[in-house]
């Protein structure tokens, strides 16, 4: 099995400190162990999905079934977990713009109820089905009751209605809970459904067929990507603290946390990995935030997790972050080898501005600004981590995304906070329902 490489010399934690976490985790670490048996029995069930044989079956079944209809464009309708994650993985293997530069499957997201949006994706719609290009809807809600994504669901089966009175049905694929509203009327209205196993929340679900079935639509190795989840589980679970590299990096943020270091700042060197540092803040946001479970007092524990890309954020907050307040922890994520080649070509008389670039890649410009941004965290006692992709591809994204699952659960444990519920985002739901009933 191939790894992530990861450094952690410069997070200011010491082996001492490492070593008494490495006590107070032992019990979880067992925990997490043994639910590996259990399927999606327990509070752990995300850990299941990665080898979940029967789940990518049926996902695959669904998706020779859908793409023999000749699908053109994908609208995906679903918020939060429900998207972030397939957002994330779709941008770190295809790019920003593969809707622009490739005549593959072409991908929108619905996901809020911004009105000038959506009317742009229903124009998106309404172009592929004027052109006689069939367009595939995903709806996808584990509790199948979400405002945001019932409404949009609403609007874009609408024009499916209009274009296929008679087959609408089949352009639209249903993902989740079974026995949720969602499940029901799919199945009254005759959509596909895909059961999202109840016990995986859904910031935990991207491999479940929340994910898989969006990311096969639009061709990514489904086996590549769960074998590089699986890789991460491997690691997770390895009772060997020194070798689990989700409970180490758990441990330093959790001890930097009680020293002061109340925010963690995602620093990733690569512009198509944004989307997992938004991923990775719902996580982190949604997982850590709330009250404590064992404090009397009801302590309300979080560590706000901010995202930055290198080294565009370098010129916006990178003052900050190294003059301001010690108070932020950094994972930096680099890439060692990226898909494309390109040179600073070399123009007479530029050799003036800055001579020492002409000619050079530009993966070996951003090696330097990597290396350049590291040493001056160093020497200003700035603490981080590093987490290094040998390769943006299927198996080391899947393998990212699944340590940073493990990460949160054993953060969680650490700071004595459940991280599989969310019940400040149901608070909102709830009252958003209220008011629009009242209305
Ligand atoms: O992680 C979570 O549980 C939430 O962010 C949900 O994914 C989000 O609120 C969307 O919920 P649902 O999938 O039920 O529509």
């Amino acid at each position: 099995m191939k790894f992530i490489g990861f450094e952690y010399k410069d997070s200011l934690v010491s082996d001492t400190q490492i070593k008494k976490l490495a006590q107070e985790l032992e019990p979880e670490i067992n925990r997490v162990k043994d639910a590996l048996s259990s399927g999606y029995t327990t509070g752990y069930a995300s850990l299941a999905a990665p080898t979940d044989k029967a789940t990518l079956d049926r996902v695959r079944q669904v998706i020779d079934d859908k793409k023999s209809l000749n699908i053109k464009a994908l609208f995906i309708v679903g918020i939060g977990g429900s998207n972030l994650g397939t957002v994330a993985i779709r941008q770190a293997l295809f790019g920003c713009m593969h809707n622009q530069l490739s005549d593959d499957l072409k991908v929108y997201y619905a996901d809020t109820v911004d009105s000038d949006y959506i009317q742009d994706l229903c124009t998106r719609a309404r172009y592929f089905l004027n052109r006689g290009e069939p367009i595939l809807l995903n709806i996808i809600s584990k509790s199948g009751t979400t405002t945001e994504t019932v409404a949009n669901a609403q609007v874009f089966l609408k024009i499916l209605i209009e274009c296929y009175p008679q087959s609408f049905q089949d352009y639209v694929v249903v993902t989740t809970d079974k026995d949720s509203p969602l499940w029901l009327l799919a199945e009254q209205q005759g959509f596909t459904r895909l059961e999202i196993p109840q016990k995986i929340g859904g910031r935990y679900s991207v491999f479940s067929p929340v994910g898989l079935f969006p990311l096969g639509m639009m061709g990514v190795d489904l086996t590549t990507l769960l074998e590089g989840a699986y890789a991460a589980i491997v690691d997770g679970s390895d009772t060997a603290f020194e070798n689990n590299h989700p409970a180490r990096m758990a441990a330093i943020i959790y001890h930097l946390y009680t020293s002061g270091y109340i925010i963690h700042d995602l620093f990733l060197f690569s512009n198509e990995l944004e989307g997992v540092g938004k991923w990775y803040r719902q996580l982190m946001g949604e997982s850590i935030g709330k009250e404590s479970l064992k404090d009397t007092t009801k302590a309300n524990i979080g560590i706000t997790p901010t995202v930055s890309i290198g080294s565009t954020d370098l010129h916006s907050v990178g003052q900050l972050y190294l003059g301001g307040p010690y108070d932020k922890s950094t994972t930096f994520i680099c890439i060692e080898t990226g898909q494309d080649t390109l040179e600073v070509p070399v123009i007479p008389g530029f050799d003036r501005l800055v001579k020492h670039i002409q000619g050079k890649e530009l993966t070996t410009i951003m090696r330097a600004i990597e290396q350049g941004t590291r040493q001056a965290y160093s020497e200003n006692k700035r603490p981080y981590m590093t987490l290094t992709l040998p390769k943006k591809n299927d198996y080391y994204v899947g393998q990212l995304l699944q340590l940073f699952m493990m990460q949160m659960i054993y953060l969680g444990y650490l700071l004595k906070v459940n991280p599989f519920d969310q019940p400040e985002v149901e608070r909102y739901k709830i009252k958003t329902r209220k008011i629009l009933a009242d209305g």
